[in-house]
C-alpha cells in the first residue's frame, strides 16, 4: 500500500491549486452573487486540459488517471464548487461515456473537442417525473427510417444553457422497460431543442442549470452512443465515476470549511485569547479533520479501484455519500464557529454550506447511494 502520490499526480495537484487561487478566486464571489458563468475560466481549464482530464491523448486529452482528477478537483471546488461541478459532468459523466462507447467517428467529432475545451458538454438523465427512479425515462425516441424522433422533458440539466453536445438519455422501445433506454449524442441547435430558463439556485449559483425540452428532435441513428437498448446502463456506469467527480467536489467544499475555521478561530478573540484556545473550538476542529480526512481516503480508494479497473460502483457510492455529508457538516460547523459573521456575506462559509447541499442530491442523493451500497452488500 503507497499513499504517496506520484510526481505527476502532485504537479496535478500544484497546477489546479494555483489556477484556482489566481485565475478563479478573484471572480468567485461576484459570480455566485450575481449567477454568472464562467465562460472564461471554463476555456482556460480546457486550454490547460482540466475538461477531459482523463481522455487519452488519441483523442485530445492528457491521459491522466483518475487519482489526478480527484485532486485537481478538490483543488478547484474548495476554491469555487460552481466551477467544480461544470468540470466534473463534461469530465466524467460526457467524456468518459464517449471515450468508453463511442465509436471512432463521435469520438472524433464529439469527444476531441469536448477533452480540449472547445466544447462544453452536458448529461441528460433526469426528467420531471424521473429523478432518483431513473428507469421510468418518459422522453420517447421512435424510430422513423434511419432517423429518431425525439420527444420528452430532461430536467436539472448541469451545463445546460451552455452545452454544446446534450449527452441524452431517452426510451426506444418502452415494452423493454430500462432495457429500451437509448444514449443520444444530439449537437445544440438541432431543431427542435427548447432551453428552459435557467434555475435560480440556492448554492452552485455560478453553474448553470436548465430544462431541456424535445420536440420533434429528429437526430440519424449514428447518434446513438454504444448500441440501442444500452443506453440505462451506460447511464448507470458513467454516474459511478461520475459520483467520484462530485465526492471530490465535496471534498473541496469540507476541506475549505476547515481551512476558514481554523483561520477564523486563530484571529478572533474571545474570553481575552484566540478562541482556538478553546476546547469547544478545538473538538469541532477536530471533528471537522477527520471528517475531510476519511472523505478523501474514501474518494481517493474509490479513484484507485477504477485506475486498477476494478469494480468501483460501491465504492464510489460510499465516497459520494461520505464526501457530501461531510461538506454539509463541516460548512455549518465552520459557520458556527464564526457565529453571526458565519450567517453573513462578508466571509465565504455561508457560501460553502449553500454550496454543499447539492453534493447530497445531485447524481444520485445520499439515499441511492445507500441502495447501491446495501444491494452490494447484501447480495449473494
Ligand atoms: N452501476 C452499474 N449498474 C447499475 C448501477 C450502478 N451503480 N445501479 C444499477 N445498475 C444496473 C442494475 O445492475 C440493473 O442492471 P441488470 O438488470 O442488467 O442487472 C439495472 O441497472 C437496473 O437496476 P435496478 O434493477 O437496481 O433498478 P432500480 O430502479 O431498482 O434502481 C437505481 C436503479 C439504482 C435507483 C438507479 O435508477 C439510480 O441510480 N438512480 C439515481 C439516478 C441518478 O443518479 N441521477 C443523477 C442525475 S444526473 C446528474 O445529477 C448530473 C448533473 O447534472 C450534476
Amino acid at each position: 500500500m503507497d499513499f504517496n502520490f506520484t510526481e505527476e499526480q502532485t504537479a496535478i495537484r500544484d497546477t489546479a491549486r494555483d489556477f484556482a487561487e489566481n485565475e478563479i478566486a478573484p471572480t468567485s464571489v461576484e459570480r455566485d452573487k450575481n449567477a454568472e458563468f464562467p465562460y472564461d475560466i471554463i476555456k482556460k481549464l480546457g486550454e490547460s486540459g482540466f475538461m477531459g482530464m482523463m481522455v487519452s491523448p488519441d483523442w485530445g486529452g492528457p491521459g491522466f488517471d483518475t487519482i489526478s482528477y480527484v485532486l485537481a478537483m478538490e483543488e478547484i471546488s474548495k476554491v469555487d464548487a460552481s466551477v467544480g461541478v461544470i468540470m466534473s459532468v463534461n469530465n466524467s459523466l460526457v467524456c468518459f461515456g464517449i471515450e468508453k462507447w463511442g465509436t471512432d467517428e463521435q469520438k472524433e467529432k464529439f469527444l476531441k473537442p469536448l477533452a480540449s475545451g472547445q466544447k462544453l458538454g452536458c448529461f441528460c438523465l433526469s426528467e420531471p417525473e424521473a429523478g432518483s427512479d431513473a428507469t421510468h425515462q418518459r422522453t420517447e425516441a421512435v424510430k422513423d427510417g434511419d432517423y429518431y424522433i425525439l420527444n420528452g422533458i430532461k430536467n436539472w440539466i448541469t451545463n445546460g444553457t451552455t452545452a454544446d453536445v446534450y449527452f441524452l438519455h431517452a426510451q426506444t422501445d418502452k415494452s423493454k422497460g430500462y432495457k429500451g433506454i437509448s444514449t443520444f449524442l444530439i449537437e445544440k441547435g438541432t431543431p427542435g431543442i427548447e432551453l428552459g430558463v435557467k434555475e435560480d439556485k440556492l448554492g452552485i449559483r455560478s453553474s448553470d442549470t436548465c430544462s431541456i425540452g424535445l420536440n420533434n428532435v429528429k437526430v440519424h441513428k449514428n447518434q446513438i452512443l454504444g448500441d440501442e437498448g444500452l443506453g440505462f446502463r451506460i447511464a448507470m456506469e458513467t454516474l459511478n465515476g461520475g459520483r467520484i467527480g462530485i465526492a471530490s467536489q465535496a471534498l473541496g467544499i469540507a476541506q475549505a470549511s476547515l481551512e476558514a475555521a481554523v483561520k477564523y478561530s486563530k484571529q478572533r478573540k474571545a474570553f481575552d485569547a484566540p478562541i482556538a484556545s478553546l476546547q469547544a473550538i478545538q473538538f469541532k476542529l477536530s471533528d471537522m479533520a477527520t471528517l475531510v480526512d476519511s472523505a478523501r481516503y474514501l474518494t481517493l480508494n474509490a479513484a484507485w479501484k477504477k485506475d486498477q479497473k476494478q469494480p468501483y460502483h460501491k465504492e464510489a457510492a460510499m465516497a459520494k455519500l461520505y464526501a457530501s455529508k461531510a461538506a454539509v457538516q463541516n460548512a455549518l460547523e465552520a459557520i458556527q464557529i464564526h457565529g453571526g459573521y458565519g450567517y453573513v456575506r462578508e466571509y465565504l462559509v455561508e457560501r460553502y454550506l449553500r454550496d454543499a447541499k447539492i453534493t447530497e442530491i445531485y447524481e444520485g442523493t445520499t439515499e441511492i447511494q445507500k441502495v447501491v451500497i446495501s444491494r452490494e452488500i447484501l447480495k449473494d
